[in-house]
This record gives structure tokens, sequence and C-alpha cells, in this order.
């Protein structure tokens, strides 16, 4: 077992520290240096019949939902079309305003999950076309969609979830810039390509710093509740820490877009109740910080995700954890690294069965 785990303790441990193979296998296919070109074989489409598709939708469950969340913001933001994120089981009873018109993303690390599959059905019958974002090869889910892109995080074990996510991410990060080029709103897209290129070594800078994370295991361990903020693009990043920490440490956590704190988590903030804080530098770095502010003036535990010469933060947050530099939107790759540790590390300390927390499932292959 110590050797299907390659040494490591736990599949989790072990699926975190794989991330920068995990990444490299899933963008190789794809991008093209020599040519500054982004290649997908796999889902060929014209400008034209890019320039068709009036929305786009992606529907998933659990860790890949917030994967959706982030797509969304990078889809958005790049290649100016609209995109709607649903919840698979939402999706599929409230007759969602689909049509052949729009296309269907559907995520699922197995391609097995229930919900997911019956939220392709849906639209499907509804004349959407359909593109799945799928780890599993030969699964259900590829079968069933119009076209597949296929994440190469190879097997995962551990029931939460971790290099699926990230290279779910990876993939949402190159079909952005593919459909912003096939927009024509984009001229540039070397650099892009080269921040890809550059993630899985500064992933690994992270995880040689681990211990810095392990440490505040001990430290913060006794904790019953968490709140994680983040702003923009960074909050279904907070979500998705949060589901990590509630997955497999049972401690209560929640994330909120840091805007909204004022409009009730405020209340819940004392020295008991830990805050997970990611502070990208960029637009929203003068609102977080001073969301900062109000956690520290009532008494409140900060750890703070941030950069380098951010260093109001290092002075105000009780500990400080710092990512590496890349663009906005592959910074939410570098930024989920510390999280996953976070919240194993938690576990760890709490002595839960990381690997197979109580109650869950790798796949809900049912309703
Ligand atoms: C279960 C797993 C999660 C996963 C979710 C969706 O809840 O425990 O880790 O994110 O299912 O799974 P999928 O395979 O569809 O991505």
């Amino acid at each position: 077992v110590m050797a299907e785990k390659g040494g490591y303790k736990h599949f989790m441990q072990k699926e975190i520290f794989e991330q920068p193979r995990a990444i490299t296998d899933t963008v190789r296919g794809h991008i093209d240096l020599d040519r500054d070109k982004l290649v997908f074989e796999e889902f060929p489409l014209t400008k034209k019949a890019f320039k068709k598709i009036e929305k786009i939708w992606i529907v998933a469950c659990g860790t890949s939902y917030h994967a959706s969340l982030v797509g969304k913001y990078m889809i958005e933001k790049m290649a100016l079309v609209p995109v709607e994120v649903d919840l698979a089981s939402e999706f599929r009873y409230r007759e969602p305003l689909i049509n052949q018109k729009m296309l269907l993303v559907v995520i699922s690390q197995s391609g097995e999950t229930a919900d997911t599959l019956a939220a392709l059905r849906e639209g499907k019958k509804r004349g959407a076309k359909t593109l799945g974002i799928c780890n599993v090869l030969g699964s259900t889910l590829p079968r069933e969609c119009d076209y597949v892109i296929y994440t190469h995080a190879g097997p995962e074990i551990g029931v939460a979830s971790t290099k699926a996510f990230t290279t779910q991410l990876a993939i949402l990060y190159l079909l952005s810039l593919y459909f912003a080029k096939l927009n024509g709103k984009l001229t540039e897209i070397r650099t892009f390509l080269e921040d890809m290129l550059r993630l899985p070594h500064q992933i690994e800078i992270i995880l040689k710093g681990a211990e810095v994370v392990e440490k505040l295991a001990p430290q913060y361990g006794n904790a019953h509740n968490f709140l994680y903020l983040g702003r923009g693009i960074y909050y279904p990043i907070a979500m998705e820490g949060a589901l990590k920490l509630k997955e497999i440490s049972y401690i209560h956590a929640e994330a909120y877009a840091a805007g909204e704190m004022k409009h009730g988590p405020i209340a819940l903030i004392d020295e008991n109740m830990p805050v997970v804080a990611l502070v990208p530098k960029g637009e929203t770095y003068p609102k977080m910080l001073s969301n900062i502010e109000e956690v520290i003036c009532r008494q409140g535990k900060l750890i703070a995700l941030t950069e380098k010469n951010c260093k109001e933060i290092g002075e105000k947050a009780n500990e400080v954890i710092y990512i590496p530099s890349s663009n906005p939107f592959l910074k939410t790759i570098l930024f989920t690294i510390p999280l996953q540790l976070f919240a194993y590390y938690m576990a760890v300390f709490k002595g839960t069965d990381v690997d197979q927390p109580r109650n869950l499932a790798k796949s809900v292959t049912v309703e």
C-alpha cells in the first residue's frame, strides 16, 4: 500500500504533490509555442461557428462546480461571451433556458456523477451542443457528449479532489484563450502560453515550502469554524478551500465573497473564528485590505495568502503565506495549493481518515 502511495502517507498528499506533473500532462498537447498556437483537435471550432454561440453554460457538482465558477470569470473576461454556471442538481430541475444556440460545458472528474449526467441529458434534450471536461477515459460522460477534452491528472483516489480541480482550471484557462482567439478578442497569446508553461515549476516552489502550512495545523486545529474570504475570480477558490477543510477535517468552514462580509458573517468574527483571506495583487487588493482591517478590529485570527511586496498584509496578518506571481487567471491555481495543504495537515492533525472521509463517496452515482 505504501508503494501505491509512492512513499506518501495518504493518497491525497500524493495527489497534491503530483500537481506539477498532472498539469504538465494536461496542457502538453494543447500548446504549440513554436507557432504561438493553441491546439484543440478534440473540439474543432471555426470563428463563424463560435460567433453563433449566444451563451455558454457550465454545469457540475462539488469541486468541479467550483472549477466551473472560475471558468465563468475566465471565459467572460477573456472571450467576452456570457457564461451561466449551475449546479447539476439545480439545473436538471429548474427548466433551464438553454437551447440549440448555446454550448453546454459539463465538468466531472469521474464522468459518472448522476446529477451531472442528468443535467447533460437535459441540455441535449433542449438542443444544446455539449462539451465534456473529464478525467476518466471511457466513463459515461465522454461517451454522451458531442465533444470531450480530457484532463490528464491520472487516477485520483483520495475522496477530496485536488489534482482533478487544478487540471480542470488549466483546461478552462486554455479554453478561454481559445474562445478569446475565435472571438477576435486576443491578439497576443504568447505571454499567456508562457505563463501556463511556467506554472508547474511555480507549484513546485509552493510544495517545497509545505512546512510553512503544516506548522499551522497544531495552532489552528482546535477551531470549530473558519471563514474563507475572496473576491472576484478568487471567491470560488475560497469556496474550494472551505470545502476541502469541511470534507476531510470536519471543521465547519464557510466561504464568503469578501464584499458581503458586512451583510452577515462579520457578526461571527471573534478570536475563536479564524479567517483565511485570499489577497492577490490587483484591482481588489485595496478592498481586501479593508476587509482584513475589519477582521483584525474584531480580534479575528488571520491567515493571509498573498504575494511578495504586499507588505501591508505581512504586518497585519497572524500568518502569511506567499504565492508566486502569474497572471490573475493562473494565480487561482497557485492560490489553491496552500489551501489544499492546509486542509490536509489539519485533517492529519485531527487524525481523521483523510482519504476516506466519513459519509462521503468519490463519485456519487445515485441522486
Ligand atoms: C463527490 C466527490 C467530490 C467531487 C464531486 C463531483 O462529491 O467527493 O470530490 O468534486 O463528487 O464529482 P465529479 O466526478 O463529477 O467531478
